[in-house]
């Protein structure tokens, strides 16, 4: 078991727990199938909505809070029963915007895998505002169901009442459903290529900034983000602090990292490579690479 769950693991129903641990090998990332969940329900004897918050400290051991301490575990639920931990993310000598919130994690998480909508979201603290609101920027967001400790379950409509969202910006596709920007770029470098096809999944209604990070450890792992836009613009999440929550789901760290793209449009309002190479230089020594694509036809 990865030595990040030994303590946390301790906090979960004897059964539960015993029934999880052999998920917990060196090549857990968060992610549990929907039929992992079923045969865990079944070996721990308990209901489905209760196992997954008696899951919530695995997923807070995925937190990285060296500001705050404090360690927020998120589970997002999508279409296809599949569950997909997330957690807060700080990074040290850098602005607390910077921040991903471990809904965000979640979230991205279930996107990155191709999920299309999210049904139930699980959280061990109830969401901020700034969550609320970038919950409500995905796909039939305001009828996601909030699951938290000690709470009845209530859409997310209940905790974001007359809620301002993409609809307010004559936006009809929201966060989730399917983007494909036509993107194009003349290199053979891989890690190129790769960040073109992940910023042309990429959601960025508001700014036309269609962009995404691509990272690659020493060992030859690599981890995309893409840019998550908000209607609200605060809470949009960025594509590098997208990647490095995943890497960091997969227990590497910030210092296995060996190179950074960031690709964005040569077209969008804004440039996201000033906040990514800040961010970029407060977590490790790597130099930010910096293309630039054209849409296409
Ligand atoms: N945090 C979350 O991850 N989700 C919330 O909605 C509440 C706050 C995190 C952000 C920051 O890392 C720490 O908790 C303190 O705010
Ligand atoms: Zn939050």
């Amino acid at each position: 078991m990865q030595a990040r769950f030994t303590h946390r693991i301790t906090q979960l129903p004897a059964p539960l727990a015993a029934a999880v641990a052999p998920l917990l090998t060196e090549h857990f990332s968060g992610f549990i199938s929907q039929a992992q969940l079923q045969q865990l329900a079944q070996q721990s004897q308990m209901a489905q909505d209760e196992m997954l918050l008696a899951l919530l400290p695995l997923a807070a051991a995925l937190a990285n809070p060296p500001i705050s301490e404090f360690y927020v575990g998120a589970i997002a639920i999508g279409a296809t029963g599949n569950a997909y931990m997330g957690a807060n993310l700080e990074l040290n000598n850098n602005a607390l915007c910077q921040t991903v919130h471990a809904e965000q994690s979640a979230i991205s998480h279930a996107w990155l895998r191709g999920e299309q909508r999210i049904v139930d979201l699980i959280v061990n603290a109830s969401p901020c505002g700034h969550c609320r609101q970038f919950i409500n920027e995905l796909v039939d967001g305001e009828a996601i169901r909030i699951h938290l400790p000690q709470q009845a379950t209530q859409p997310l409509s209940y905790y974001l009442p007359f809620a301002f969202g993409p609809k307010d910006l004559n936006i009809t596709m929201p966060l989730l459903s399917e983007q494909q920007h036509t993107l194009h770029v003349e290199s053979d470098d891989e890690l190129v290529q790769l960040a073109l096809t992940q910023a042309n999944y990429s959601y960025a209604p508001y700014s036309g900034n269609y962009s995404a990070v691509v990272m690659e450890t020493h060992n030859g792992q690599r981890f995309a983000g893409r840019y998550a836009e908000n209607a609200a613009f605060n809470p949009s999440m960025m594509p590098l602090q997208m990647a490095l929550a995943d890497l960091l789901r997969y227990n590497l760290e910030a210092k296995d990292i060996s190179r950074v793209v960031l690709l964005e449009s040569n077209a969008g309002k804004i440039s996201l490579r000033d906040a990514t190479a800040s961010a970029l230089a407060s977590i490790c020594d790597v130099k930010l690479e910096y293309i630039q694509a054209k849409p296409g036809c």
